[in-house]
């Protein structure tokens, strides 16, 4: 029998029978004659009050049951006279499965640091914020599943070890049997020189020019040695690719994934956002009511600079026409500006890689930012240059060699199409949808420069 979730226990309707609750204690306090044990399994915020009397089979192996222990508790699930919770569970017997020595374990009842939780990134989930903060995680990767099935697009699995740099910004983790020192193509165990991917995108589009509409959903990588609290060397990444979108289809759908996945999270997991709400960052509740509602501003990159530059605030970095904007600058226009999600459209091409399609101007591609308050960049994509003339041309600028292109050149040349698609950085969504601060608190197990414990 694999027992009761407490989150179904809480929801229950009527008193039931007999109840077996497996969970970790969260609190024991004693009184004469009777214990009350905090018990959580994980399944929601809330713990499932248990109370032990003097006398039953339960009171006989209470002995060193203190915060962190494992234990199932059987007895009547009861409507709890208690304040605060409506059901009870008064054991008839208690089985312990692991003690956690008091003197010991890291997670005593107080308040932790950020940083110091970082140290335990093998305990910290079993915390209330931790907790809501995975559960938010997990539902916001069923939101996007839901969302893209739901408008036809595909699930395409692509590769992780790649021989092409996507963003063309050389951020790429070597891939190699080899031992440190040793090198040259022939002894690679590929033919030639591997990587960890930055992207999907190229291989995605090679899908979405056959099943139309595609995303991927995995593990992105990059050498990027800024410290930041937004990036991380191993993080997920979502890219949905469509062919005949063009650059407006592709906001629309940008704008629309970001709009569900905070309804479906304020919908399934009131009680975590209301303890981030409470805890972590007040007016999170609120904020993202106002962005389910779907008010989504957009912009182009050259009023956006014109906006940056008569406002008036005071930059660390200058705005001009062909600059890339700063964090600062993304949040400008988004928590001060617009206030709400903007999208940035049609960027200098000086700044974007090889793949964006160039608009009439000559100065300008189709590319296309979203900001969001609080985090800057949530979204980066573009319309894709169709035209091989016109790609073969800008890749020769940009120094890229062409012969590792080459089956994406042929997407090109036979049934070239219009399409489009973006990148969403997940964790930058769960930075969003749970108001903390730092991706090193949203990531399971961060890594991030200097960082591979666990
Ligand atoms: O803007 P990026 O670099 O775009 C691409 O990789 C395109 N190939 C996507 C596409 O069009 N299919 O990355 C996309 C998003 C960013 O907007 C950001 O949210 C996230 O990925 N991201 C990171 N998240 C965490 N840590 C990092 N080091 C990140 N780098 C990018
Ligand atoms: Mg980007």
């Amino acid at each position: 029998m694999q027992g009761s979730r407490v989150k179904d226990l809480l929801a229950a309707s009527h008193a039931q029978g007999s109840v077996e609750v497996r969970g970790w204690v969260r609190t024991r306090r004693d009184s004469r004659g009777f214990a009350f044990l905090e018990v959580n399994d994980g399944s929601c915020l809330n713990n499932i009050q248990c109370i032990v009397d003097e006398g039953t089979e339960a009171w006989d192996h209470l002995e060193g049951v203190n915060t962190g222990a494992s234990v199932c508790v059987r007895g009547a699930l009861v409507e709890s006279p208690g304040r605060g919770q409506k059901w009870e569970v008064h054991a008839a017997s208690l089985e312990v499965f692991g003690l956690a020595d008091p003197s010991a374990y890291p997670l005593q009842k107080k308040r932790h640091s950020d940083e110091f939780l970082r140290t335990i990134a093998h305990l910290r989930p079993r915390t209330n914020k931790y907790g809501a903060v995975f559960r938010i995680r997990s539902e916001a990767a069923w939101a996007v599943h839901d969302y893209f099935r739901a408008r036809g697009f595909y699930y395409v699995h692509t590769p992780l070890i790649t021989g092409s740099d996507c963003e063309g910004a050389g951020e790429m983790f070597r891939v190699t049997t080899q031992p440190r020192g040793a090198s040259g193509a022939e002894d690679e165990f590929f033919g030639r020189p591997a990587a960890l991917t930055v992207s999907g995108q190229l291989e995605g589009e090679a899908f979405a020019c056959a099943l139309g509409r595609i995303y991927t959903f995995g593990p992105t990588f990059r050498a990027e040695h800024s410290n930041t609290p937004r990036h991380a060397a191993e993080f997920w990444m979502i890219e949905p690719e469509a062919a005949f979108n063009d650059i407006w289809d592709n906001m629309e759908l940008a704008e629309g994934l970001v709009a569900h996945a905070v309804r479906h999270v304020l919908t399934r997991c009131p009680d975590e956002l209301g303890l981030l709400d409470a805890y972590v960052s007040p007016g999170l509740v609120e904020s993202l009511q106002r962005m389910s509602e779907g008010a989504f501003a957009r912009v182009s990159y050259r009023d956006a600079v014109r906006l940056l530059q008569e406002s008036g605030s005071k930059f660390e970095y200058p705005v001009d026409f062909g600059c890339d904007l700063q964090t600062e600058h993304e949040r400008f226009l988004a928590e001060d500006h617009f206030k709400a999600p903007v999208t940035v459209y049609d960027y200098p091409r000086g700044i974007k890689p090889f793949y964006m399609r160039q608009n009439d101007d000559g100065e300008t591609v189709a590319a296309m930012d979203l900001l969001v308050p609080r985090i800057g960049e949530l979204i980066g994509g573009s319309q894709r240059e169709e035209r091989l003339d016109r790609l073969e041309r800008r890749m020769a600028e940009l120094g890229q060699d062409m012969k590792d292109y080459w089956w994406y050149a042929d997407l090109r040349r036979y049934g070239s199409v219009p399409h489009s698609g973006f990148g969403m950085g997940f964790e930058r969504l769960v930075m969003l949808l749970t108001g903390v601060s730092n991706i090193r608190d949203v990531l399971p197990f961060p890594r991030t420069p200097g960082n591979l414990e666990f």
